[in-house]
């Protein structure tokens, strides 16, 4: 008799991802009530800050709540950018969905006190067939520049609202703190992308990191010289048979010579486990190291979802990683997690949860 593995698959999925939502909507509420708690804090102008504490609102230097979600950041010449979703905007329901505002830079030259240098990619209000069009997405931007060129390359995601043109944009500075011209949006190399990440490499080659096809693959896809297109040369990884299990959100870096790739899974807004894979080589094989966070809330990254692993400059081996914890209901209010990367004896990065750590948390 011969199994019908595809319908049974199906099933299968299909438990698995109401047991995932239900799961996520209770963390959900939890989250919600977080943010009904905090929201009665105190706004006036930020005193200095020495520490980095996670979960909670984080202000700028102005005293106004950060709006850089989904963010990546870039070290260059002493300071650090910090690109964001600016998503100071209603969350849009049914379909838990904020209008483009731009993407934000803050910058800072100590990790704790963050500067507001403005919105340097604006939503294109007046033209409904730009990609930049407030009823479109705009997510996770990422930032790389090109020593060659000296140009400030942003990648990210822009989509229209099903999520269904699945491509990756560009745009271009002659300066970390913007303007950036939108020059185009694309499906690199004919693949979807959504979620994706930028990575560039000690030997300066750069890669677009990218969740394919909702997420049933992860593409790693070089860049061509000028960091502008794809020079054709790509690898996949991460096979799945999708949501919820695909990976997404992708962080990827480098520590000793290994790759390190981190994802989520795929549900939406809502937090699941995170997993880590590893590689001698950008473009693989990667083998799986598993959920690199322990302790209370590791099975759903502490509420949270990866975006970025910042490297810390002038330390020997400091890594921050860097999370959402999004708030579905109310995605403006979202918060970010940035704990310190330890590696265990066998060199496996590990996530704790710390309500409170500075640099000299780093040995
Ligand atoms: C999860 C992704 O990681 C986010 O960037 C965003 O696209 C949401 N899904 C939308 O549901």
């Amino acid at each position: 008799m011969q199994i019908d593995r595809s319908s049974k698959m199906t099933r299968m999925q299909k438990s698995i991802t109401a047991y995932f939502w239900l799961r996520l909507l209770a963390l959900g509420f939890i989250i919600h009530g977080c943010k009904a708690e905090s929201s009665r804090q105190n706004t006036e102008k930020t005193p200095e800050k020495k520490s980095i504490k996670s979960g909670q609102e984080w202000y700028d230097t102005d005293g106004k709540l950060i709006q850089a979600h989904g963010g990546g950041m870039l070290y260059h010449e002493g300071v650090y950018y910090w690109y964001g979703e600016n998503k100071d905007t209603d969350t849009k329901f049914p379909r838990l969905r904020t209008d483009i505002i731009g993407i934000n830079c803050y910058s800072s030259t100590d990790f704790y006190n963050w500067k507001n240098e403005d919105i340097v990619l604006p939503a294109v209000k007046d033209d409904p067939g730009s990609a930049l069009y407030p009823q479109n997405v705009l997510e996770r931007p990422k930032v790389i520049f090109n020593d060659k060129t000296g140009k400030f390359i942003m990648w990210f995601h822009v989509d229209d609202s099903l999520y269904q043109k699945a491509h990756v944009g560009i745009a271009v500075s002659d300066s970390p703190k913007g303007p950036f011209i939108f020059k185009e949006s694309f499906r690199p190399l004919g693949f979807e992308s959504r979620d994706m990440t930028v990575f560039k490499d000690d030997d300066s080659k750069a890669y677009l990191v990218f969740g394919s096809g909702w997420h049933n693959k992860i593409v790693i896809a070089e860049l061509s010289e000028d960091y502008l297109s794809l020079n054709g040369s790509y690898t996949t990884h991460l096979h799945t048979d999708g949501p919820p299990l695909g990976r997404e959100a992708p962080a990827l870096f480098k520590r000793k010579g290994k790759y390190y790739l981190i994802t989520s899974g795929t549900t939406g807004w809502f937090t699941n486990p995170a997993q880590c894979d590893v590689a001698e080589n950008i473009n693989g094989p990667y083998k799986t190291i598993g959920n690199p966070c322990e302790g209370m809330y590791a099975e759903v990254t502490f509420l949270g979802q990866s975006t970025h692993v910042q490297k810390i400059q002038g330390k020997e081996d400091a890594f921050v990683f860097m999370a959402d914890r999004w708030i579905p209901t109310d995605l403006k209010n979202s918060r970010y997690l940035w704990l310190p990367v330890q590696f265990n004896k066998n060199n496996e990065p590990v996530l704790k949860w710390i309500n409170e750590w500075d640099m000299d948390s780093y040995k």
